[in-house]
């Protein structure tokens, strides 16, 4: 399953030798079309390159969600059970938990991740913000079943994936995903997640297509990573990036696109590309209301609230799960 989390340093980086990241990059280029798995942009290059995308006046996710928590967290927090253990899937820098955190008293904070040196000092900061709050940092890759600390075994639950990283998943991944999610928090849990909206082309394309060329710098990130850490012979002048929108998939999509006929070597093997030939490197998936609820259901779960800002942008769901 691909997974993108919010970005940031030190995050599932591979060592140098990294035996996944060779065999996927090496699968992905044999395919055809062409694909890399979009996990291997966030090294630390790509986490602080996503943390300028985040601030780029054409990418309005993020800060079209933080509005929504801001303005509607008071709403968003009372479908959460009193006293409920709050677990982010993904945990990040844990702004957008805080959010919630303001407007409700939870029993306990669970913040997963992958990263165990990136959720301690997380973990640090909240514990000496909140200092009544019992932080129970777990790391695990959220995508797969774990099992929740026993501490917070007999309080409810409350899941909560913001971000819309729900977006890079395909659906039926996302799908798995959500039934995933359901199996760990338990019977009558809620789930608190972002989702990005279906909406005009031109502001998908500019959002992924900025014009400081931050996505750009972005997404041939991957290809310097290959470089070094699989011996790769990228000539990143030689790629140029592509953000389009399809339509029938509700997606846009990221491409490196070939600037001519050449081949390129990593890990000992020689790839060849046609001139204007691409390489699929991500997906972000755009929902209606709808779209995600009927999703949701698939999964097992009711949808219950969903909050949007006044141009509908961004949509923050509640869902629950049922009692069976
Ligand atoms: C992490 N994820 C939700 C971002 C998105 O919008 O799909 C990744 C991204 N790719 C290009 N810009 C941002």
């Amino acid at each position: 399953m691909n997974i993108h989390v919010a970005a940031r340093t030190e995050h599932r980086e591979p060592s140098p030798a990294d035996p996944a990241f060779a065999r996927d990059a090496i699968s992905g280029l044999s395919q055809q079309p062409k694909k890399l798995p979009p996990k291997y942009f966030y090294d630390e290059t790509g986490s602080n390159l996503f943390e300028e995308i985040t601030r780029l006046p054409e990418y309005y996710p993020t800060r079209t969600e933080l509005g929504i928590l801001r303005e509607r967290g008071s709403e968003i927090a009372a479908t959460i059970p009193h006293h409920a253990a709050l677990v982010e899937f993904g945990a990040g820098a844990t702004t957008k938990a805080r959010l919630l955190l303001a407007h409700h008293r939870v029993g306990a904070y669970v913040p997963v991740d992958i990263s165990g040196a990136f959720l301690n000092r997380q973990t640090a900061a909240l514990r000496r913000d909140y200092p009544g709050l019992a932080v129970h940092p777990l790391v695990a890759d959220f995508t797969c079943p774990f099992t929740l600390p026993e501490g917070i075994a007999k309080l409810p639950k409350a899941g909560f994936f913001p971000g819309s990283t729900i977006g890079n998943f395909e659906p039926e991944e996302a799908r798995a995903f959500l039934e995933t999610a359901r199996k760990i928090l338990g019977p009558g849990a809620v789930f608190v997640i972002g989702v990005d909206l279906e909406k005009d082309d031109r502001i998908l394309q500019a959002a992924y297509d900025d014009d400081a060329g931050v996505t750009s710098r972005f997404n041939k990130n991957i290809l310097s990573r290959i470089n070094r850490e699989l011996d790769g012979d990228f000539d990143l002048a030689r790629f140029s990036h592509r953000a389009i929108y399809n339509h029938d998939a509700h997606r846009i999509e990221m491409h490196l696109v070939s600037q001519g006929a050449q081949t390129v070597h990593l890990a000992r093997q020689g790839f060849s590309f046609r001139a204007g030939e691409s390489i699929h490197t991500e997906s972000s998936y755009k929902y209606s209301v709808t779209r995600f609820q009927e999703l949701a259901r698939r999964a097992g779960w009711t949808p219950d609230r969903v909050w949007s800002d006044e141009r509908d942008m961004f949509s923050v769901h509640a869902l629950r799960a049922g009692r069976a």
